[in-house]
């Protein structure tokens, strides 16, 4: 079936989004490495993933070697900045996985310590070089991940697609250099063309301050220039929102 397959499902506590999310990807790892023989994935920054990486590099052999793992986005900053996705990543999975003796296949860094430009239009190269499309789906010749994991901020961003900011309207580059003035910033983000050509995004979203943008976002009118996230539609995949009864309380 083509076309877009929306999921919300709504757990008690973040304790449970971790329980939860944990289980989604082991299990989107495990069909994408029985069907394809690799699972690729882009991670996501922010603070709630970091219980659920942590869960999965304590949890079950996932087949780790068959892991290609890329960021969803990226500040600009070393990999070993406090703010730095991938040092999060590191910190809480690829630096236990290493303890125990795993590690994945490949693991591409989103630079954030260099020209952001360059640095962007390397990271799509990768991309493109290493995640194949799937000619008979709806993306056409896009990449296609197995799983995209995201977060969503109190604005309705997600990645680092802010409100108003030039990287919304992107349809050609998979990965950019998005300027955030409100955040006197640029970050590396993935586009919405690239996030929407995955076979599942997973959308993680915890805490009362969500609330209100998670309402507009799932059931307000249509403004996606104001709440980017309303733009998570994969084209021939399925959007899994996760949620904890706080961040789903106006929904
Ligand atoms: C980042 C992100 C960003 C994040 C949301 C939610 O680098 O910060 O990728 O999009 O996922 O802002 O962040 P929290 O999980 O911290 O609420």
């Amino acid at each position: 079936m083509r076309g877009t397959r929306q999921q919300i499902e709504v757990v008690p506590t973040p304790a449970d989004v971790t329980i939860v999310a944990q289980q989604l990807i082991s299990a989107a790892a495990n069909v994408s490495i029985g069907k394809r023989g690799f699972f690729r994935v882009a991670l996501a920054g922010g603070s709630t993933p970091r219980a659920v990486y942590t869960a999965l590099a304590a949890g079950e052999n996932l087949n780790w070697e068959r892991w290609q793992i890329f960021w969803s986005d990226e500040r600009c900053v070393p990999p070993t900045s406090p703010d730095s996705n991938y040092r999060m990543a590191k910190e809480t999975l690829l630096d236990p996985l290493a303890h125990r003796g795993d590690a994945p296949r490949m693991v591409v860094r989103l630079a954030g310590d260099g020209d952001p430009d360059a640095a962007a239009a390397a990271y799509e190269r990768a991309v493109r070089e290493t995640v194949p499309a799937n000619p008979a789906s709806g993306a056409g010749q896009l990449p296609r991940f197995d799983l995209i994991l995201l977060g969503m901020g109190a604005d309705g961003h997600t990645a680092s697609l802010f409100p108003h900011t030039t990287a919304l309207a992107e349809t050609e580059r998979l990965v950019v250099a998005n300027e955030a003035p409100k955040l006197n910033t640029t970050r590396l983000t993935f586009t919405f063309p690239l996030i929407n050509a995955s076979r599942r995004v997973l959308v993680l979203v915890g805490g009362a301050d969500k609330a209100p943008a998670l309402h507009k976002v799932l059931a307000g009118p249509r403004d996606p220039d104001l709440y980017p996230s309303q733009r998570l539609h994969p084209v021939d995949g399925t959007v899994t929102w996760l949620v904890d009864a706080a961040a789903h309380s106006q929904t």
